[in-house]
C-alpha cells in the first residue's frame, strides 16, 4: 500500500514539504523492491536522505524560536534509531534471512515512520508559525526586517 501525499500534510510549501515529498517516494519505492540489494540500497538512501532532512528541519525550529525544539530533537533521533535497526536487519543477513518476511515487516514500519512524525511533531510547527504570522502581521511594532523569511504555506 503505497503512501499518497497530502495537502493537509503541508508545512511550508518550501523545503520541508519537498523533503517530505521526497522521503514518501523513496519509502514507495521501498515497498515495490523485491531484491535485496535494491531493498539495502533504498534503505541507506532513506537514512541518508532522513538525516540531512532532520537536520535542517531541526535548524529551521531553533531559527524560528520554535518552544518544543528539544522534544522534536529527541523524536528525530528516535527515528533515526529505529531506521538504523532496519537497515543493520539488512547489512549482515544471516544464515536463515527471509528477505520477503523482513521486508515486509520493514516496509510495515515504514508506512507510518513518516507520516505519524509529519502528523504529531511537524504539523504542530506549522501551526506555531502561522500564529507567529498572525502575531507578526498584527503587531505594527515588528519592522519587516525582524521578520524572518520562513513562513507557513496558508495563515489561518
Ligand atoms: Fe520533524
Ligand atoms: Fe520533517
Amino acid at each position: 500500500m503505497t503512501i499518497q501525499w497530502r495537502n493537509d500534510l503541508q508545512i511550508d510549501c518550501g523545503n520541508i514539504d519537498n523533503d517530505h515529498k521526497a522521503l514518501i517516494k523513496i519509502i514507495n519505492q521501498f515497498e515495490n523492491e523485491k531484491t535485496l540489494i535494491g531493498t539495502h540500497a533504498l534503505l541507506i538512501e532513506l537514512s541518508e536522505y532522513s538525516k540531512r532532512h532532520f537536520y535542517d528541519e531541526e535548524k529551521i525550529l531553533l531559527d524560528m524560536g520554535y518552544p518544543e525544539y528539544h522534544e522534536h530533537l529527541v523524536e528525530h533521533n528516535w527515528l533515526t534509531y529505529s531506521l538504523t535497526i532496519i537497515v543493520s536487519s539488512f547489512n549482515s543477513p544471516s544464515k536463515n534471512f527471509d528477505v520477503s518476511l523482513i521486508h515486509s515487516r520493514a516496509a510495515k514500519l515504514l508506512r507510518h515512520w513518516l507520516v505519524d512524525h509529519i502528523i504529531a511533531w511537524d504539523i504542530p510547527f506549522r501551526n506555531f508559525l502561522i500564529d507567529r504570522n498572525k502575531t507578526f502581521r498584527a503587531n505594527p511594532l515588528y519592522l519587516v526586517s525582524d521578520f524572518k523569511a520562513h513562513r507557513p504555506c496558508f495563515s489561518r
